[in-house]
């Protein structure tokens, strides 16, 4: 497959690349002795503005899977635009690094790092988007149905940075995905219509609703947490808001729907029910175990 410059967003893929990236995230969960010296002599700068488990853990491992080295920077070292501009920071980076996986609160820091750096720069979560997480959602869908452009994927919740990635993947896969939002919630406008026009090339469709028995039949139902890192709303507004989004047994059984999905961490009892999230139903360990394979093709993209 080409060379991949950069992963901001996932909208810098063909529909054939995300189809290629995932053949090889594929390959690489299967066959990882094939891979191990991939990174052998590259140094990976892990920047996090925010707090993180499974993206922290399954870069630094996926890395030394892959023969490479990180460097991990929290808030104490990597106070990007603090004690020194994000440009400076970037371009200090590039002394000693290959490429930088950052974590940040405003999409338009990964732009500076990618100006001031420039070496390969991968989005671990921003704002707007949270493409790695896409890309382990469908390597999962994928082990599960085959072909994606059959699956119809539900998104119940908040129209946020999950949801836009994911959005842009199935648009790019050529799935059917349904956007479950309340008033006031939906996904950027900007984003639905990037997806839109995805959708057109591949045969996809992106359908925004505010009514829970649009999911009917789904595949799977995927839910994200109601107020995610940085956002300032009040949580028990928010709690009231979102509470008859709430992904639960009898809904699923109502719905029909066969598979649960959450990028995780999840909050029981709020977006999702102990005995969903628990349930065989549930995806949610897969799609975090995914979340190294996925990664681990895209820095052996970065470099290949
Ligand atoms: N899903 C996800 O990105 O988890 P972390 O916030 O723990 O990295
Ligand atoms: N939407 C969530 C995802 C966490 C992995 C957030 O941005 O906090």
């Amino acid at each position: 497959m080409s060379k991949l410059q950069h992963l901001l967003s996932l909208a810098e893929f063909t529909p054939q690349q995300l189809a290629d990236m995932l053949a090889l995230a594929l390959k690489v969960k299967q066959h990882p002795a094939d891979y191990s010296q991939a990174l052998a002599g590259k140094s990976i700068a892990l920047i996090f503005e925010k707090p993180s488990l499974r993206t922290r853990v399954s870069f630094d491992v996926g890395i030394y899977k892959l023969g490479g080295h990180s460097v991990y920077l929290d808030q104490q070292n990597g106070a990007m635009g603090k004690r020194e501009t994000v440009a400076d920071f970037g371009c200090n980076l590039a002394c000693w690094t290959d490429a930088i996986v950052a974590r940040v609160f405003c999409q338009t820091t990964l732009d500076k790092l990618v100006a001031s750096s420039k070496k390969p720069v991968v989005n671990a979560l921003s704002d707007r988007y949270h493409p790695c997480q896409a890309l382990a959602d469908l390597l999962a869908l994928k082990e599960r149905f085959g072909d994606l452009s059959k699956v119809h994927l539900a998104y119940v919740g908040d129209g946020n940075n999950v949801c836009h990635s994911l959005m842009l993947g199935a648009a790019l896969s050529g799935m059917k995905m349904t956007v479950i939002t309340p008033e006031g919630f939906l996904p950027e406008a900007d984003i639905v219509a990037q997806a839109e026009k995805l959708a057109k090339q591949t045969g996809a469709s992106i359908i925004l609703s505010r009514d829970m028995a649009s999911a009917s039949g789904a595949n799977a139902i995927y839910t994200d947490t109601w107020l995610s890192m940085g956002d300032k709303a009040d949580p028990q507004v928010i709690a009231d808001t979102f509470a008859p989004y709430q992904i639960n047994q009898p809904l699923m059984q109502q719905l029909g729907v066969t598979y649960f999905m959450h990028c995780l961490p999840a909050h029981r009892e709020h977006e999702v029910t102990s005995e969903v999230l628990d349930s065989e139903a549930s995806l949610v360990l897969l799609q975090a175990e995914n979340r190294m394979h996925a990664q681990n093709a895209v820095l052996i993209s970065l470099f290949s």
